[in-house]
């Protein structure tokens, strides 16, 4: 399929949010890293479940018969979303964060003192202070995968400099929220594994844009957060299946040793489930193939190909302004190593202040440094109020980005 085939007056449609005005005029969503709206589908399977599924599970009555058929739907969507190879690999949890905190004590219960572990100067604080925190409880030994600041990408050898035998972990990011660049994590995941060491990926930057492969990636774990891919607050952790077996479950006795069960501790969001199944359904309208996880595949190719248009026009149109520097790729020619988020500096202008001047034309966007301390960090700009950030979706438009520069060009001249 070719960026033409993307239907986007459908596409926004689906979406009763994109729809609503204010008194300053439409809602420019481009706040979008940070959470995305929801089509009717996951509106309409929430309400659904909690209409009709509201029960525990496991009971012999219909809401609770209805409610475990909803969480097992979930869950095989899920594992076609991210192309798993059953539905037990699929682990649901509050958020991103929530689960790394708790599946890095589980994975952390074989590390010992003068363990070693990789995490990434590119990645979003849930995927570092959790494994920091373990390193603290269990003296482990921390090494950081850098990346050059002047390019926002790693050196071929970022990882090999810091690997070692004793490398128990690797923790990465796919795509960064702050510099919107994607990592070759396939390469560096074939790297830490020829050292025997659990490739953990954050996944959600990375998710509502591309299609995951658990299959080919060479991880052993994947998370991503469904609220960030229009669905509802849910995280989503993919785990290989021999390895989910081996590992420690911290849980309470009554809950059962199998998958996934033995990580789903206490009683989950089943509206969160049944929206996230919502919004694969959502997906998957924009692909077609005889089964989801082509049909999802080829849903990602159009939105890509539209949302890389959409971004060359962005990264453009922002270039012309003097003073402004994107943090980030800039050129076309690597428009597919990055995600259609784009941070950027102005000179002599607060990143908070353009934000509030953005909120007063009713476009949304994030400034500051959103969770990324590393990276922030990393490019000095940590005492520079960090960067202001605009994250497109597949349902932005190029009024958009063209309403957002002319703000921008009002802001400048004010
Ligand atoms: C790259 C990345 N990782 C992790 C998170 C944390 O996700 P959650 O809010 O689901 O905990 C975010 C949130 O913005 C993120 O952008």
């Amino acid at each position: 399929m070719t960026p033409e085939a993307f239907d986007i007056a459908f596409c926004r449609s689906q979406f009763p949010a994109l729809a609503l005005a204010d008194g300053a005029g439409p809602r420019v969503y481009l706040d979008n890293p940070a959470g995305t709206q929801v089509p009717r589908q996951v509106i309409d399977r929430t309400v659904e479940c909690l209409t009709a599924r509201n029960a525990n599970l496991g009971g012999y009555f219909t809401t609770s018969l209805a409610a475990d058929e909803i969480v097992d739907m979930a869950h095989r969507a899920c594992a076609d979303f991210y192309n798993a190879t059953t539905p037990g690999e699929i682990i649901f949890g509050q958020n991103m964060t929530s689960l790394t905190l708790h599946m890095s004590r589980c994975i952390g219960k074989t590390f010992r003192r003068g363990d070693e572990i990789v995490l990434s100067r590119m990645d979003h604080d849930a995927n570092v202070a959790p494994w920091l925190l373990l390193a603290a409880d269990l003296d482990l030994t921390v090494r950081w995968m850098d990346f050059d600041p002047d390019t926002y990408e790693f050196p071929e050898d970022a990882l090999s400099k810091v690997l070692t035998e004793r490398t128990r972990l690797l923790a990465m990011g796919m795509a960064s929220n702050c510099t919107g660049t994607i990592s070759d994590v396939k390469r560096f995941a074939a790297q830490a594994k020829a050292v025997g060491a659990i490739v953990y990926l954050d996944a959600v930057q990375f998710a509502p844009h591309h299609a995951i492969d658990v299959q080919t990636l060479g991880a052993d774990f994947v998370v991503s957060s469904a609220y960030k891919w229009f669905g509802p607050h849910q995280g989503i952790l993919w785990g290989r299946e021999d390895l989910l077996k081996q590992t420690f479950g911290y849980k309470v006795r009554p809950a059962g040793d199998d998958l996934p069960h033995k990580f789903e501790t206490g009683t989950l969001s089943h509206e969160g489930m049944a929206g996230t199944l919502g919004a694969i359904e959502y997906l998957e309208q924009f692909g077609a193939g005889s089964t989801r996880v082509e049909r999802l595949r080829a849903a990602w190719s159009v939105i890509a190909g539209y949302e890389q248009r959409l971004t060359q026009r962005l990264i453009d149109g922002l270039r012309s302004f003097r003073g402004l520097t994107i943090r980030g790729i800039t050129s076309g020619n690597a428009i597919d190593r990055r995600v259609p988020t784009v941070s950027f500096t102005l000179d002599g202008h607060q990143p908070e202040a353009l934000a509030k001047d953005f909120a007063r034309d009713n476009i949304f966007v994030w400034s500051g440094h959103n969770y990324a301390i590393e990276p922030v960090m990393r490019m000095g700009l940590m005492d520079k109020g960090g960067v202001l950030r605009v994250g497109l979706a597949h349902y932005n438009t190029d009024a958009e980005i063209d309403t957002l520069l002319a703000s921008l060009a009002r802001q400048i001249k004010a």
